[in-house]
């Protein structure tokens, strides 16, 4: 009975992770998880000759408004300068895929200002994964209905050069009231990565809150997964194919792993509490699963 104890710990653990949303198909036992092709490896570069299978750029916070200046129309200004280089870096660089971590502008109410002219600007393969500044908490209907009129829809998945990259809606591990929509999104996560297991499909999952910062073990705070549901949630997206696991939220760049699975947070393009540099990161795999994950600045003028 080790498949429906495994089941009912997932279960109690996800918790307001959505565990109501579960179908009735049991988990992946061990031996059934899909098959170690080699735990991510990173290299100063990708051997010469070697052609990454996958390039991701991986885009944390553009928070319009969020940047510091003389005031707060100053700062969307300069971060939205930012971002439009950001942009223009992107289509020259041409990867495979683009993903926004979350945080799209710092007020809701700047949303619909620039972004649907910028996302017509953007011109290769791209998925959002929306932040708490996007979709506030706790989720109502009506502020994600908006979110998705101007940025589409709030969870998203996109099958490129043999992977699947997954953005999810990461607002829904927060406490909300919209309980049928959080298990819509929670089922559709699941079976997401199921379906990507059952090909041995390797999987990137993108959201805006990381599951943990520094630690697993870590308190529960503003800037990760609830602990009840954190250690469960990785696993269960770990025996299920995910590879690599890109956040936002912290503005902070952080790299640490969860049982062989990097956790990457990258550089802002608005404010970065560590002091680092404007920009982006562009991760680069090879086919076997060594990878490079290089920072790519953004400057402006001012
Ligand atoms: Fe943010």
């Amino acid at each position: 009975m080790k498949r429906s104890l495994e089941r009912r710990e997932f279960l109690g653990a996800l918790g307001a992770f959505g565990a109501a949303a579960l179908t009735g198909e049991t988990l992946l036992t061990a031996a059934e998880t899909v098959e170690n092709v080699g735990v991510p490896k990173k290299v100063a570069s990708l051997v010469d000759g070697t052609k990454p299978t996958l390039t991701i750029a991986h885009c944390c916070d553009p928070q319009l408004g969020f940047g510091i200046a003389e005031n707060a129309e100053a700062a969307y200004r300069q971060d939205l300068q930012r971002l439009e280089q950001e942009i223009e870096l992107l289509n020259a660089a041409r990867p495979d895929v683009a993903v926004f971590a979350g945080d799209m502008t710092h007020l809701v109410a700047d949303a619909p200002r620039d972004w649907p002219r910028l996302l017509k600007k953007i011109e290769v393969p791209f998925l959002i994964a929306p932040g708490n500044h996007d979709v506030p908490d706790p989720v109502k209907k009506a502020a994600l209905d908006a979110y998705c009129a101007i940025f589409g829809d709030d969870n998203k998945s996109l099958n490129i050069n043999g992977w699947k990259i997954v953005a999810a809606n990461s607002q829904f591990c927060r406490p909300t009231d919209e309980t049928a929509l959080r298990d819509e999104h929670n089922a559709w996560f699941e079976a997401e990565l199921r379906d990507a297991a059952s090909t041995k499909t390797p999987v990137i999952v993108a959201t805006h809150v990381p599951p943990f910062v520094k630690s697993l073990d870590e308190k529960d705070e503003y800037f990760n997964f609830p602990t009840a549901e954190r250690r469960s949630y990785l696993d269960f997206c770990v025996d299920n194919g995910v590879k690599f696991y890109l956040a936002g939220h912290t503005h902070t760049t952080l790299e640490r792993e969860y049982r062989g699975v990097p956790i990457l947070n990258g550089e802002t393009t608005s404010r970065n509490f560590d002091k680092r540099p404007f920009g982006f990161r562009m991760l680069k795999i090879d086919a076997a699963m060594n990878y490079e994950w290089n920072f790519v600045p953004v400057e402006i003028d001012g």
